[in-house]
């Protein structure tokens, strides 16, 4: 069996267990800082597996001995937005625990592939490529996936077409300025530029912008967990079943679309090499300069990380 260690039993990370122990493909540890809480829910989840007729072990821990030689680590630990919080508000409270995370779990499991969920998405994915020294097959962020499947979601509820036919593709940093490729997006292979009248696409496309905003300002506490630990199981599926999977993630780039050392939302294949292969698509003049833009916002704040912490 694959063992799959989640640093961070909190929301996304308890839920991203919750998704993986039911696809039956790897052993689970939780690690937290919190006392008892990821013994606790690993049991929980553990007793649920009769029920629902599936092998695996789960455990809980508040140190990272029982993460040896997993085969996957996702890091999920960190403090998450409030209210009127954007993510880059995060960045120095996370830098700590990220790092530490990163830095303490490649010594008990050198050849893992590490994915990366907590925010300021693209900067914490670069920091743990930095701190652990890993080539960057072996880095890879969440945040395409949620932010494609928002958009999926929206589109699905605008057209009542099943989502299943709609292909979204939201590439850029995880921030405000995320870029949703309308062009390339598409129902069944016809763009959403032609299926959606302009003001209804315009429409979508601010919501999935905000859509992490939206979230946080429903629940009042904590953001959203579902979509975004669903996103990391697949992620964590197609690796380990050497899918090939093609999936917007965060990825480092090594000069594609022009851009150099910095985490970027690209479309890339997974498989149990990690991140395979980045596909370029050829922008036009307008996708190139939401492009730039997000690209600029990303590197401010990688800029602003390399102002905390010393690699
Ligand atoms: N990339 C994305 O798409 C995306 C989506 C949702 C959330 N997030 C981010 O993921 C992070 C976690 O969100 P959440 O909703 O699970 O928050 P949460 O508060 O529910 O859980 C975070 C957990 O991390 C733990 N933690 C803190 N320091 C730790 C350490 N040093 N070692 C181990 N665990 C530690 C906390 O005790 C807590 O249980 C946040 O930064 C959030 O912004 C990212």
């Amino acid at each position: 069996m694959n063992k799959i260690s989640i640093i961070g039993a909190g929301m996304t990370g308890a839920t991203t267990a919750h998704w993986l122990a039911e696809r039956e493909i790897a052993d689970l540890v939780l690690v937290d800082v919190l006392e008892g809480m990821p013994q606790g829910k690993a049991l929980d989840l553990l007793e649920a597996m009769p029920i629902i007729g599936r092998d695996v072990r789960i455990s809980g821990a508040n140190d990272y001995t029982e993460t040896k030689d997993s085969d996957i680590i996702i890091i999920t630990a960190g403090l998450p937005r409030k209210p009127g919080m954007s993510r880059d508000d995060l960045l120095s409270a996370n830098a700590e625990i990220v790092g530490t995370a990163a830095t303490e779990t490649l010594k008990h499991s050198p050849d893992a592939i590490y994915i990366v969920l907590t925010n300021p998405l693209d900067t914490m994915a670069y920091l743990t490529m930095k701190k652990t020294g890993l080539p960057r097959e072996r880095v890879i962020g969440q945040a395409g996936i949620l932010d494609s499947a928002r958009m999926r979601a929206f589109v699905a509820m605008e057209t009542g077409v099943s989502v299943e036919n709609i292909d979204c593709y939201v590439l850029g940093g995880h921030g405000d300025e995320m870029v949703p490729l309308t062009r390339l997006s598409n129902i069944a292979g016809v763009s959403l530029k032609e299926y959606l009248p302009a003001d209804k696409l315009d429409a979508i496309v601010i919501r999935t912008r905000k859509g992490g905003g939206e979230i946080v300002n429903l629940l009042k506490s904590g953001s959203a967990f579902y979509a975004p630990s669903a996103a990391c199981a697949q992620m964590a599926e197609a690796i380990l079943k050497d899918k090939h999977l093609i999936v917007p993630c965060a990825a480092y780039m090594d000069g594609e679309y022009g851009l150099e050392d910095m985490f970027f939302g690209v479309t890339v294949m997974l498989g149990r090499a990690g991140m395979e292969k980045i596909i370029e698509y050829k922008l036009d003049e307008d996708e190139k300069a939401m492009f730039d833009k997000s690209a600029a916002a990303v590197k401010e704040t990688h800029e602003a990380l390399k102002n905390l912490v010393k690699f």
